[in-house]
């Protein structure tokens, strides 16, 4: 009922771990493997080993969460080296704040899995790196990037399917300068993960009158439920601009499964879950297609492509 083919891949259902949530290292890989999601996505990985953030970085709020992470991770040989070792569709996270580490990174791919068929979401809104603007909202940078990428890849036999992990778009502007660079890269983007954390929120504590998080002031990414109704939109319209030439992947604000069949009616092939996961841990995935499933079939829906994308307007 929710088996989805993409790119030749067999995915058993459609929900995914969100990158970040739960796939930091070998034994949370290990349990995304043994629990019930259709596939797996790692932590968003950079060159070197990152130890990140370590006090009051994550906060659980009742309408979700805030994190100032700081990007800790085993660095990107840990995460490819785990290519090919899992039961299930597996992908790769990549941090794109420097375009010689991707070269590298991608390199590293290609040098050791030059037969496999490595699925890699090029993070493009990772907000770690304060020094500059995150690409996603670059639109200028993001297209240098994106063609100086694709010319590197081609040069190279692979069989690498590559995505990018946007940030919320908020303005219609924002739309037509995405919409501008990626209709050039069309063929070299096969999918597009939306939404990642917004950017700059804050939450306090009005007891002790203080920011909950510690670093960068306090002010961080939020996630969860209450910006389902922005991922909602964003992929309503990255489905329009772009669904019958890339695959749309939903992420923002999925806890049941009505937010997962109301992703795929905006779009989205795929689904991923952060905050609720990191909240019950795998165990939410059973749970979420169990309730999807019932969703269906109380609509009569047979497939995810009897609703995909069907969402009708007033
Ligand atoms: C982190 C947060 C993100 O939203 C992201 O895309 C990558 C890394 C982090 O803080 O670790």
């Amino acid at each position: 009922m929710l088996f989805q083919n993409l790119f030749n891949i067999d995915f058993n259902n459609c929900l995914l771990n969100a990158s970040g949530c739960c796939c930091s290292n070998l034994s949370d890989l290990t349990d995304l493997d043994n629990s019930e999601s259709g596939g797996i996505v790692s932590k968003t990985c950079s060159i070197d080993c990152l130890e990140g953030n370590t006090a009051h970085q994550y906060f659980n709020t009742n309408l979700g969460a805030i994190n100032s992470m700081g990007l800790p991770n085993l660095g990107h040989k840990f995460y490819i080296d785990k290519i090919g070792s899992f039961s299930k569709p597996y992908i790769v996270s990549v941090a794109a704040n420097y375009l010689y580490d991707s070269f590298e990174i991608l390199d590293y791919i290609t040098d050791n899995h030059n037969d496999n068929v490595v699925m890699v979401e090029i993070n493009v809104s990772c907000p770690v790196f304060e020094c500059h603007q995150q690409l996603g909202y670059d639109f200028n940078k993001l297209n240098s990037f994106l063609f100086i990428l694709s010319i590197y890849l081609k040069k190279k036999p692979n069989n690498i399917i590559i995505g990018l992990k946007l940030p919320p778009y908020l303005y219609p502007t924002q739309f037509n300068m995405l919409k501008n660079v990626v209709d050039k890269h069309i063929g070299f983007i096969r999918f597009l993960t939306t939404i990642n954390s917004g950017g700059n929120g804050l939450v306090i504590d009005y007891k002790t009158e203080t920011t909950v998080i510690k670093p960068n002031n306090g002010l961080c990414g939020i996630g969860g439920q209450c910006v389902k109704p922005i991922a909602l939109a964003n992929i309503w319209q990255l489905y329009r601009l772009f669904g019958d030439q890339i695959v749309i992947i939903g992420c923002g604000g999925i806890s049941n499964g009505i937010d997962a069949f109301e992703h795929i009616l905006c779009g989205a092939s795929l689904c991923q879950v952060g905050n609720t996961l990191n909240k019950e841990g795998g165990v939410c995935f059973e749970r979420i297609i169990r309730e999807l499933k019932n969703v269906m079939r109380e609509k009569g829906y047979y497939h995810i492509s009897d609703f995909q994308g069907k969402l009708k307007t007033l």
